[in-house]
């Protein structure tokens, strides 16, 4: 999978991949990310690609031409599957959107700053909006960092125990089990048994009960009324 990144801070975001997970998925050919810088797609002088807003008011917008500069230059070797633009007012980031975009060839990003940019690139170039939350980042690096992030680990190969990021928070609508490792005993405060039973079926039950659980306490808008029903019942 290819992802190209549009960006007025790239070098933010090269040492986040060059430090993460995502460097070990790059380096064994899985995961290929591309940085680019927007300054070298403009035709002003300075490097500049960021200007007032028209009818007045506060903060810089990215301009146009650098960012269609850079996009049609892109496009060129690139036949995207989506082109996505990271803003507070996009749809909200989930498991299940990272899902789909894991399985998807080429994806291109662009990361905002200063007011956002101007509307007439996403109007005529951008396929998909997306928000990581609802705050309001200074840039759309962070947000690009997370979805690459959250897309990568899901690339077969990426993490060595192929099951484990099914076995994720929110894979199936429900939040991760607790987990335990060594020692079984510290300060008096036990592993609970059953995880050392070495019973199969009953840990796969324990910990799917324990996900329920959690979930109803700490994230009851995940369970749908059927999940609630099977709680409710337990
Ligand atoms: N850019 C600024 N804030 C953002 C957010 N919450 N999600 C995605 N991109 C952003």
């Amino acid at each position: 999978m290819k992802i190209d990144i549009i960006s007025v801070v790239p070098r933010l975001m090269e040492s986040f991949f060059a430090h993460s997970i995502l460097s070990r998925a790059r380096e064994k050919g899985l995961l290929e990310v591309n940085i680019f810088n927007l300054r070298d797609y403009t035709g002003h002088k300075n490097g500049q690609v960021d200007d007032y807003q028209f009818g007045g008011g506060a903060g810089l917008v990215l301009m146009i031409e650098p960012l269609v500069n850079a996009i049609e230059s892109l496009k060129k070797n690139t036949q995207y599957d989506e082109i996505i633009f990271l803003t507070p007012d996009g749809e909200k980031f989930e498991q299940r959107k990272a899902n789909a975009l894991s399985l998807k060839e080429n994806l291109l990003l662009i990361c905002g700053h200063y007011k956002g940019i101007d509307q007439r690139v996403r109007d005529n170039f951008v396929t998909k909006e997306i928000s990581i939350g609802d705050y309001v980042l200074s840039g759309g690096e962070i947000a690009a960092a997370v979805i690459v992030d959250a897309i990568g680990r899901l690339l077969p190969g990426v993490l060595n125990d192929e099951t484990s990021a099914l076995m994720d928070s929110f894979q199936d609508k429900l939040l991760a089990p607790p987990v335990f490792t060594r020692p079984e005993v510290f300060r008096g405060w036990k592993v609970p048994e059953i995880l050392m039973s070495g019973n199969h079926s009953k840990i796969e039950e324990w910990r799917h009960d324990q996900s329920q659980q959690r979930t109803k306490e700490r994230r009851p808008d995940l369970l749908d009324e059927g999940q609630q029903n099977e709680i409710a019942r337990t």
